[in-house]
């Protein structure tokens, strides 16, 4: 078994992630990570040998087979374009990048080269999510007419919560919509089959004005200073955004997203109508999925070789009643992408470059909307 050297490209929050579960698969050896600040120290924390500040210097010398980005979105671009100029594969952090054009760049460069270029939409790997794709497929819930839910968060609640995700020049144009959006958008157009189609969005943003570290914080940190400490920055992305959809099988749904819902820390609901049976998942109990019967007692389905889809058993790692979380849809969504090394067209699970760019099309026409407050309809060429 070939064993690939890989170089990770920002250990903040979820480079960490990244790190810990690729090593979980058995044919990947992290030999160097990147990181603008600090990289020795996190070098020295994750026991990887090599480290770098700058990743042009990482892929010029490391003869890497991956590169797994896991910086702020605006620099997600550069570092893809370099890597796959010098022949490198890549998995990138969702969103795929700030820009449609940046995009529509990305996905030729990966073809051009035949690389394997995949986005880490890792709730397609949860195993009852892939359960759910699997049967209505087969058709058991019927036709599907409803897709609703929502993604909410609380982490950015108070004026001195404060993340480079704020603001517009690091983020894209879009907040809520660009972080955690695109994973539900990402999952009911994978479980249902259904493109979107056209969107209708309506945001607010409830601190204009946010109190902003002067010192460097990571995401999702508790830290507070002195009032001395902070500065007055305006915000100029949305803190909230209902978002109405139309999808390509004539399903219809809405989905409220938000990063300032108390005690929603991370609070996903997909809920799916159909004319014979509902299906609701949601990731307080990631290893359920719950059948609605109109006319029976609704169905709990739990996670086991048993009980999933014949399709979904090789995302089953643990025998039944072991749970299977955040880590393991990572271990499950990287271990696809690197499966598909060399044979980047061959049929896999994972998202790729061309579902980055949908989701960039969504973003910007969910953005479009909202300031015009209107339906858009997304480009037939997207879909
Ligand atoms: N799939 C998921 O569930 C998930 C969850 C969280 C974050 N993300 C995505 O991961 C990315 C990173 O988010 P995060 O929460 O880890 O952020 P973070 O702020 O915790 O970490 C970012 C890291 O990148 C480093 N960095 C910044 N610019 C750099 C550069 N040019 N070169 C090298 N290092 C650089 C920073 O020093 C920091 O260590 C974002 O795109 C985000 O949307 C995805």
């Amino acid at each position: 078994m070939k064993t690939y050297r890989t170089g990770v490209v920002g250990t903040g929050f979820i480079g960490k992630v990244h790190i810990e579960t690729v090593r979980r698969l058995n044919n990947v050896e992290v030999v160097a990570l990147t990181d603008s600040f600090n990289a020795e120290a996190s070098a020295d924390l994750l026991n990887i040998p090599n480290y770098f500040s700058d990743y042009k210097e990482m892929i010029d010398t490391m003869n890497l087979d991956m590169v797994h980005i896991c910086t702020p979105n605006n620099t997600h671009f550069e570092i893809a374009m370099y890597a796959l100029e010098h022949n490198v594969n890549v998995i990138c952090e969702k969103p795929m990048c700030t820009s449609i054009e940046d995009a529509k760049a990305l996905v030729a460069k990966a073809k051009e080269k035949k690389l394997v270029a995949g986005i880490n939409f890792h709730n397609r790997f949860y195993p009852m999510n892939n359960h759910l794709k699997n049967i209505i497929a087969d058709g058991d819930l019927g036709d599907i007419f409803a897709i609703t839910g929502n993604y909410m968060q609380d982490w950015l609640l108070y004026e001195k919560d404060y993340s480079w995700r704020l603001n517009s020049k690091e983020s894209g144009n879009t907040r809520v919509i660009a972080d955690i959006g695109s994973h539900w958008m990402d999952l009911a157009e994978y479980v249902t089959g259904q493109k979107i189609v056209a969107v209708n969005a309506d945001f607010s943003t409830i601190h204009p004005t946010r109190k902003k570290p002067k010192k460097t914080v990571l995401a999702f940190s508790n830290e507070r200073f002195s009032d001395d400490d902070y500065e007055d920055v305006l915000i100029d992305t949305e803190d909230n955004a209902s978002v109405m959809f139309r999808f390509s099988g004539g399903a219809k749904g809405s989905a409220f997203f938000s990063q300032v819902i108390a005690g929603k820390s991370v609070a996903i609901d997909l809920t799916i109508g159909g004319y014979k049976k509902s299906a609701e998942w949601n990731s307080d109990a990631v290893n359920k999925l719950v059948i609605g019967n109109r006319d029976s007692y609704n169905e709990v389905l739990e996670k086991g070789i048993s009980t999933v889809h014949a399709n979904t058993i090789p995302l089953v790692a643990y025998p039944f009643g072991h749970a299977e979380g955040f880590p393991d849809a990572f271990k499950q969504s990287f271990k696809s992408i690197y499966a598909s090394i060399g044979t980047p067209d061959a049929p896999h699970e994972h998202a790729t470059f061309e579902d980055g760019l949908h989701e960039m099309i969504l973003c910007e026409k969910i953005f479009e909307s909202n300031q015009q407050q209107r339906w858009v309809t997304i480009p037939e060429e997207s879909n």
